[in-house]
């Protein structure tokens, strides 16, 4: 059945362009239409006939209603370009800032409960605001390539609105900020390159997908599209958690919605884990004191290893609205929470583990408690990336998910795993054998740490004369250096 596959083909391809694991994907295209990954380009080119449109001249029939901070949901006042009295009759305020919302593909031909949801917020934070929403749905619920392929129409219809615009009331485009979701970000890309004049900023909030990756520059969005462009094609490139799948969205219960309700449930997977950027700029917004910092980094892993927490040289900035307009294109990375606030506290910890034996094969399970002036975390897990080497220093990235304000003091919790495997018995032996057992323990002197947020550094030591087991809790607290406490 050609109609079918195709509908599957274009849910499908909706939750490809979310930046999911080929291997996800597989698992819902293999046994309905045979449709492999790698394939996908080719096919698109296939399909893309069949979807032409006969259309002499195209439309994309784009409305752009002024929503109001009362009734964010509801379309009551459009402005029609052309017509100047629509601007009067929707109460549009020409000194104050003006953001366009552009959603992305639909398969419900609805707006999705988001887009209230960030009229709200712009509302909150900006409330002189004119905060218009770009409807393009009649567009946007075609199949996936058909609506991809419109972007560019749909960009240009909205270039034309912004020129009308600049005209009619003589706005200063750098008021201008065009916020657009998954392919509405490739739409304001080409709103953006196609006005006369730069717009101010556009946001692209998780732009990526089939027809879009490795175009050229002035197929999707770039830097040139605007003064300012963010996330994640643009000046500024933010993967949050990795980038994949984001805490509170889990595979299992999705795998487990699919299995109850069928197929066609995906459409509300991809949900999740995509629309989390859009959560994370609600936040920004509405939470301006606590929001997110992302810190430049070569690779997730070595982020995840806590080396990359310097705000040195505009190495680090703010998430979402509040970003400082600076021009790079590197990679930064953040973790968040599983809700809002997402904001979380990243702190590196560089601990030296000493023994005055070799034991290179260690995999003990650690745990931190971080204890500070405003509060505690308690029992947060070490991830090991690799298996603890004696004598040399090894860098690891902790979370906290609230403020504890300075930190006074640290617990550190050393586990031997219980895996009593063939291989560490004969290690056991051998060093009871040798006699070295009492001195074979691991030790730690001090703990280096870097907190992301507020870029302070200490050292602690371990408190009492000795160094104890680390079998049990060990307490560290600020170093005295020169006999002088650390401030
Ligand atoms: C228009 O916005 C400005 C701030 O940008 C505000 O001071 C003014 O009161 C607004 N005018 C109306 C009619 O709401
Ligand atoms: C580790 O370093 C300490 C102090 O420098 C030394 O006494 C010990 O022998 C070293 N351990 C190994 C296994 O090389
Ligand atoms: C136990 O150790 C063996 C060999 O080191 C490893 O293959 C196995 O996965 C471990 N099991 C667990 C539960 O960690």
């Amino acid at each position: 059945n050609h109609h079918q596959c195709l509908q599957l083909l274009s849910i499908v391809l909706h939750s490809a362009c979310l930046g999911y694991g080929p291997t996800n994907i597989q698992i819902f295209t293999k046994p309905m239409c045979c449709v492999h990954i790698p394939l996908l380009d080719n096919l698109m080119d296939n399909f893309k006939d069949l979807f032409q449109k006969n259309d002499a001249t195209p439309h994309a029939y784009t409305k752009f209603s002024l929503r109001k901070p009362l009734m964010p949901e509801d379309d009551i006042c459009y402005i029609i370009p052309s017509n100047p009295e629509s601007l009067k009759e929707c109460t549009f305020n020409s000194t104050s800032k003006t953001f366009l919302v552009i959603h992305g593909w639909t398969v419900s031909g609805l707006f999705e409960s988001w887009v209230a949801k960030l009229v709200s917020a712009l509302y909150e934070r900006e409330q002189d605001a004119n905060v218009i929403v770009v409807d393009w749905l009649h567009t946007a619920q075609n199949q996936y390539p058909v609506a991809a392929q419109d972007t560019k129409m749909v960009g240009q219809e909205i270039a034309h609105f912004i020129d009308w615009l600049e005209e009619a009331t003589n706005i200063p485009l750098d008021n201008l900020h065009l916020i657009g979701y998954s392919l509405g970000a490739h739409v304001a890309g080409f709103a953006g390159s196609h006005a006369s004049n730069k717009v101010g900023r556009i946001t692209g909030l998780d732009p990526a997908g089939p027809d879009f990756e490795g175009e050229h520059a002035h197929h999707r969005l770039s830097p040139d599209d605007a003064h300012f462009v963010d996330q994640p094609v643009g000046h500024v490139d933010i993967y949050p958690n990795g980038g994949s799948f984001q805490p509170g969205c889990n595979l299992q219960s999705t795998l487990e919605t699919i299995s109850k309700y069928g197929l066609f449930a995906i459409t509300d997977i991809p949900r999740c884990s995509h629309e989390r950027s859009i959560h994370l700029f609600i936040d920004s917004l509405v939470n301006e004191q606590e929001t997110s910092m992302a810190y430049r980094c070569g690779s997730n892993d070595m982020f995840d290893r806590g080396m990359c927490l310097s705000c040195r040289k505009n190495h680090c900035n703010t998430v979402g609205y509040n970003i400082r307009k600076i021009r790079m294109i590197r990679k930064m990375y953040t973790k968040t929470k599983d809700s809002m606030p997402f904001r979380v506290y990243h702190y590196q910890l560089k601990i030296h583990f000493s023994s005055k034996v070799d034991r290179s094969e260690m995999e003990p399970s650690l745990t931190v408690s971080l204890i500070g002036t405003k509060g505690e975390v308690e029992d947060l897990k070490l991830t090991l990336k690799e298996k603890i080497t004696t004598n040399k220093t090894q860098s690891f990235l902790l979370v906290a998910e609230k403020d504890i304000g300075d930190l006074l003091m640290v617990k550190f919790k050393w586990q031997e795993s219980t895996n009593w495997s063939a291989s560490s018995m004969l290690k056991m032996v051998s060093s009871w054998w040798s006699g070295d057992s009492a001195d074979s323990e691991v030790e730690v002197h001090k703990i280096r740490i870097k907190v992301g947020e507020t870029q302070k550094k200490m050292l602690f030591c371990i408190k009492g004369p000795h160094a104890l087991s680390l079998q049990q809790e060990v307490t560290f607290v600020k170093c005295k250096i020169n006999g002088k406490k650390q401030t």
